[in-house]
Parts: structure tokens; C-alpha cells; sequence
């Protein structure tokens, strides 16, 4: 029987983000198993390899996202144990702010597997192309919004700030899917003790297809929860210009 393997591949955010390597690990897959944000992104992962199965459901038959990302692991392991190549694909940079493919890396090189994270292009590198930003010109910190509203962690106001899973804010139970905009208003609040309340600030949302341009929500930082919110909502905090 051949050995099993795991490559964890990232598909971009957007339809045509792919890279050469990571759609030749998909097309060359035993089985493909796939956690995409877009439904055509998900087709598209189809299309390319027809042994593709979504570990999705897992969200919907777990009692909570920490659950669902230990049933995606077991899923991979099962296939990787049974000796077959597999590919699991997820949206964006499969290891930038994903629990499962980490997990899925650690547990089948602790059996003695061969697994490897092919990199690509994250909801912030699309973030510095569409608000022009540099990382290089000010400092760049980025933080899970929830972590960060709950652990207060050092940062610099004199760095640009990106804040993930707006969506997801005040849910310590890992079981929400629409927003908190009172736990919105909060970290609005609390930023609001290191920026002046009129800072404008930007709601991110990359566009994942050719037709769409991306969403961006300018507003001042103390009127962050009249913004809309939802899953591919990232925060960009610009850095105060120094005095
Ligand atoms: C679980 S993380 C996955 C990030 C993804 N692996 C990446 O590389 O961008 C989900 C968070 O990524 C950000 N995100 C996902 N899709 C996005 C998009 N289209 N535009 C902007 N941010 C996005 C949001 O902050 C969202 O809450």
C-alpha cells in the first residue's frame, strides 16, 4: 500500500489567486478536501479535481467551531492513514488565521507522514493592494478582534492595526455566525482610549471574483458599529501620524 501524505494548499481570496503549485496539488490529489468561503471558489476546487468532498457540513454538525475544526483534522487524517495523497485546499493563505490545517500538519507529521503548507495570497495581502497601504512605511500589526478585544494586548498606535473576524467579536462560545454590533461598539470604545474618535478607519472586504470590486467602509472610529459587518469583515486601523 503507498504512504499516505498531506499537502495543505491555499487557493487565494479570490477566483485566479491560485498558484501554479498549489492548483498542480489539487489537480494531482488522490482526494481533495476543501474548506473555501465562496461558493465559486468551491466549484472552481471542483472543476480541477473531481475527488473533491467541502469539510463545510462540519460547521453545521458540530456544536461549535472548535469542534468542527477537530472533526476537519480527524476527516484528513482518515484519508492521509489510508495511504491516499491528499490535498486540503482552504481560501486565502491556508495558514494565516486557520486552526484545522496547523493542526492537520502537526498530528500527521507526529505520525510519521510527510505533510507541507503551500503558501498564498491572504485577505491582507489583498488589504495592501486595494487600500494601497505599505506595510514597510509604518509597522503593520494584526490580531484576531476578538483576542484582541478580550487579552488587550500591547500595540503601537503609530503602526497601522488590521483586525480579523470582525464577525465573530464577543463570541466566546465559538457558535455565532452574524455579527455582534454592540461588541463591535466595545472594541469601538476601547479603541477609542488610544485614537481620537473621528481616526477614520476602513471595513475591508476583498472582492473573490473578477467582476465584483472590493467593499470598503470608510467611517470614523467611534461609528465603527454603524458599519455593515459580516464574514470577510477585516478592520484596517491607519497609524496616527506622529507629531
Ligand atoms: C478564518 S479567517 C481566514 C483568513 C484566510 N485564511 C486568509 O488567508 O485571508 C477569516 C477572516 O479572514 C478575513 N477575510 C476572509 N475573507 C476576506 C475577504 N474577502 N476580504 C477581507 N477579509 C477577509 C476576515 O477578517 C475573516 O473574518
Amino acid at each position: 500500500m503507498q504512504r499516505g501524505s498531506l499537502i495543505v494548499a491555499s487557493a487565494g481570496i479570490g477566483i485566479g489567486q491560485c498558484t501554479v503549485e498549489a492548483r498542480s496539488a489539487i489537480e494531482d490529489a488522490d482526494i481533495v478536501l476543501s474548506v473555501m468561503g465562496d461558493p465559486f471558489l468551491q466549484q472552481w476546487v471542483a472543476a480541477l479535481n473531481p475527488k473533491t468532498r467541502s469539510l463545510q457540513s462540519h460547521y453545521g454538525s458540530q456544536p461549535n467551531r472548535r469542534a468542527a475544526y477537530s472533526a476537519m483534522v480527524d476527516e484528513i487524517l482518515v484519508h492521509v492513514r489510508a495511504g491516499l495523497n491528499v490535498c486540503a485546499v482552504f481560501y486565502g493563505h491556508a495558514g494565516v488565521y486557520v486552526t484545522p490545517s496547523h493542526e492537520a500538519i502537526a498530528q500527521a507529521r507526529a505520525e510519521g507522514f510527510d505533510a507541507i503548507m503551500l503558501p498564498g495570497v491572504s485577505a491582507d495581502a489583498c488589504l495592501v493592494a486595494d487600500l494601497g497601504v505599505d506595510p514597510g512605511a509604518h509597522g503593520f500589526q494584526s490580531y484576531e478582534a476578538h483576542a484582541f478585544f478580550r487579552r488587550r494586548p500591547r500595540f503601537d498606535t503609530s503602526a497601522a492595526l488590521v483586525l480579523w473576524q470582525l464577525a465573530v467579536l464577543g463570541d466566546d462560545a465559538f457558535t455565532r455566525l452574524e455579527p455582534d454590533y454592540e461588541a463591535v461598539a466595545a472594541l469601538a470604545t476601547l479603541l477609542c482610549e488610544h485614537y481620537p474618535v473621528d481616526h477614520r478607519v476602513a471595513i475591508y472586504a476583498a472582492s473573490t471574483l473578477p467582476v465584483l470590486t472590493a467593499s470598503v467602509q470608510q467611517t470614523e472610529l467611534a461609528l465603527l458599529a454603524t458599519a455593515r459587518i459580516d464574514q470577510s469583515s477585516t478592520l484596517y486601523v491607519p497609524a496616527l501620524a506622529l507629531g
